[in-house]
């Protein structure tokens, strides 16, 4: 038991209070070392009170800042471009994986990438008393009321070029009789548009209320309307960017400059794809591979990777297995491997402009716009892709995890400079673990 007896770990008004008075309280309750702990959490505080204060306001109760590696992965070739890639990760080798994978594609025409869609969705889940067939009848109607009444809320959208696309209904007779649907469609040009979308939704849910207790030309069960609820999907299979990356065998051959067949290397690859389209078992873990270079780069933007994250795993059940998100195929002696994947995203609105690193981010991608950092990202997940299942299909994977797995293992101990140049040299062709480190520093 630490400090605080269970009765004392119970609070009411916490977030009344303030940074310092949280930190003293979480860390006298739940932390043996609570002095330590205070100036350790002190420490990660923005030295810049007004930069901290907006750091704070992304979140509540905040006690501190929690640091993560903020790199680039440069040498991406995409669409003729070079760019370096802003990546937020905390686990080793994947921005050095996704850097070595772009290198390897750089003399061989680099990465190409298209949009194919851009459309985002939202719904507002309802209960009516009348039947399927009156509510087709009505509908002309009532959209027309939804789409006034939102139209004070779109003036801003439709000005950037975006807006309402479309409005359907259906019904779900699996949830109930009367359980009805509006799937709305909208286009939300360069921010991700959760709050526009949710807020046009909560309009229409407004408007669909005062439709059923006032329209005159209802009857009882007509008049009888629940909303259940509005909110935005995060599944847009119909914002899905395209990257992929082909080349010939020969100039693979020629370009990675080796004694091996990289034929041999290509077909091992291609089967590894392979298994991870059947086999959701390695479906997931290969995905996982493609998440790390994607998660660090909306990380690193400022996007919403927990909406990425759900939509992709999502899209790759889509035909109900779970399934990569790539695919590799060999024809006549062509290597093409390439990834499919939803990115709702944004360069405006969010976080994207208000947290100081992820405006840097966007700066060194030039200030892509929404449809241009899908390209990137969808680029940056093959890539990551490409060097997992690389490394998988020859050396293994440990080789380079553990080397850089090392370093982690050296800072962990304490190691001194010299110690980690001469740990360095002595890993170099043995196996890493922490026992064995600990061992050759004597620790
Ligand atoms: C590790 O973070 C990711 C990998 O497991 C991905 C893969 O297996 O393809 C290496």
């Amino acid at each position: 038991m630490k400090n605080g007896s269970m009765q004392d770990r119970r609070i009411s008004g916490f977030s009344r209070l303030d940074k310092e008075a949280k930190i003293k309280w979480v860390t006298e309750q739940f932390l043996t070392d609570a002095t330590a702990a205070q100036e350790e959490l002190r420490s990660f505080s923005h030295p810049d009170p007004q930069l901290q204060q907006v750091l704070d306001g992304f979140s509540e109760n905040t006690l501190s800042n929690f640091p993560m590696p903020f790199g680039v992965a440069p040498n991406f070739m995409i669409n003729d471009r070079i760019y370096a890639i802003p990546m937020v990760i905390e686990e080793s080798s994947v921005v050095a994986a996704a850097a070595s994978a772009a290198k390897f594609w750089l003399p061989l025409g680099g990465f190409r990438t298209e949009v194919s869609a851009t459309v985002k969705l939202g719904q507002v889940h309802f209960r009516w008393g009348g039947s399927p067939e009156r509510w087709e009848e009505l509908f002309p109607e009532i959209q027309a009321i939804l789409r006034m009444g939102a139209a004070p809320l779109m003036a801003n959208m439709e000005r950037r070029g975006g807006g309402l696309l479309d409005i359907q209904w259906l019904r779900k007779p699996e949830i109930g009789e009367d359980y009805y649907q509006l799937l709305v469609s909208f286009e939300t040009c360069d921010s991700m548009g959760a709050n526009f979308i949710n807020s046009v939704l909560e309009q229409f849910s407004a408007s669909l209320k005062l439709w059923a207790s006032s329209a005159d030309n209802l009857n009882d069960s007509e008049r009888d309307l629940l909303i259940i609820m509005a909110i935005l999907s995060n599944y847009t299979p119909n914002c899905v960017a395209k990257a992929w990356v082909e080349c010939e065998l020969d100039d693979m051959q020629r370009s990675v400059k080796t004694d091996d067949d990289v034929r041999h290397f290509a077909r091992k690859f291609e089967t590894a794809v392979n298994i991870a389209v059947h086999d959701p078992y390695r479906a997931v873990t290969h995905n996982k591979g493609i998440f790390n270079g994607i998660d660090a780069v909306v990380l690193a933007t400022g996007n919403d990777f927990r909406a990425v994250e759900a939509c992709g795993h999502a899209y790759a059940a889509r035909d109900g297995q779970y399934r990569s998100l790539s695919r590799c195929r060999i024809e006549n002696d062509r290597f093409y491997f390439e990834l499919e994947i939803p990115l709702a995203l944004g360069t405006v609105g969010g976080l994207t402009k208000l947290h100081p690193l992820a405006r840097r981010s966007l700066e060194i991608l030039d200030n892509p716009t929404a449809a241009e950092l899908m390209q990137v990202i969808a680029a940056t997940g093959l890539a990551q892709n490409f060097g997992a299942v690389r490394s998988l299909v020859t050396t293994g994977i440990q080789a380079g995890h553990m080397k850089m797995h090392l370093q982690n293992i050296l800072n962990h101990l304490g190691a001194t400079p010299e110690q980690n140049v001469a740990a360095t040299a002595y890993f170099a062709d043995k196996t890493v673990s922490f026992q064995a480190v600990r061992e050759f520093l004597g620790a």
